[in-house]
């Protein structure tokens, strides 16, 4: 039996001297920002305050920390960690893949704010009126690109990742954000996190390496609190989109890990 703190409380069948103060779990460095929660094995944890400081206003207005979780999937993609955020990273694949995602997020390159969003006016016009509206949007991105906070525009009219465009959820995720067509907010975290947070869901995704050719990738589905499954959602409406884009993401990733395990494959220049 353990405290809460970690400390070793009890043990059966020990022998006389059993020093529990030997045997506690093991401690691991653990912050918390806007809902989420980040640990770290190291024994000398990075410093989190910068990503504190540069992440926490784009998340905050967005209350996930009160949000509920209205659906969550595990897959098991065949294929490293790398091969997984490689395909993430890049959208050079998706008009070809992602028929679904594609009816709402843009491809052009300017929305990830990494390749021209400074000139794009689609891009400005939407994060002056996002940040009129109290939203952090302008893209960031940390000094060595482990983390990178933007707000992109849905296309059209879209305010959502669904099949029309249309809300998935009556109620808005947060009783702070009630602005419309707020598209998304694209914050991602390497090797660990990518996240989608829209007006009235947020879509968050884990990246847990299990071994060279296997990766577990956690989509959560998440909603306000009070949001009712079958009132104000219906759950296969809500999770259709990323869950179909997910399933073609893994198999991307397993026919690169297939082609990359093969005796004749030598890397590019
Ligand atoms: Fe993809």
């Amino acid at each position: 039996t353990y405290e809460l703190d970690g400390r070793l409380l009890f043990a059966r069948q020990m022998a006389d001297g059993f020093d529990k103060s030997q045997f506690s779990l093991k401690p691991v460095a653990c912050e918390s920002v806007g809902g989420y929660i980040f640990i770290c094995l190291a024994k000398e944890p990075a410093d989190f305050a910068p990503v504190r400081a540069m992440v926490e206003p784009y998340l905050l207005p967005h209350r996930l920390r009160e949000a509920k979780v209205a659906f969550e999937s595990t897959i098991v993609e065949k294929g490293n960690w790398k091969l997984v955020w490689e395909n993430n990273r890049e959208c050079y694949h998706c008009a070809g893949n992602h028929p679904e995602l594609c009816k709402t997020f843009p491809e052009a390159p300017t929305v990830t704010g990494v390749q021209g969003a400074d000139s794009d006016p689609d891009m400005l016009a939407h994060w002056a009126k996002c940040e009129a509206a109290g939203l952090p949007s302008k893209f960031r991105i940390d000094p060595a690109g482990q983390y990178r906070a933007t707000r992109a525009p849905l296309l059209r009219d879209a305010v959502s990742y669904t099949m029309t465009g249309r809300r998935a959820v009556k109620k808005n995720l947060s009783d702070s954000v009630s602005t419309d067509r707020i598209g998304s907010l694209l914050l991602y975290h390497y090797p660990t996190t990518w996240n989608h947070i829209l007006g009235d869901h947020a879509v968050t995704f884990r990246v847990l390496p299990i071994s060279a050719t296997e990766t577990a990738v956690t989509t959560k589905w998440l909603v306000h609190k009070d949001a009712v499954e079958g009132v104000d959602y219906d759950l296969a409406e809500l999770t259709h989109v990323w869950t179909e884009t997910n399933d073609q993401d893994r198999r991307i990733v397993e026919e690169n890990a297939f082609g990359i395990l093969s005796p004749a494959y030598e890397p590019g220049p």
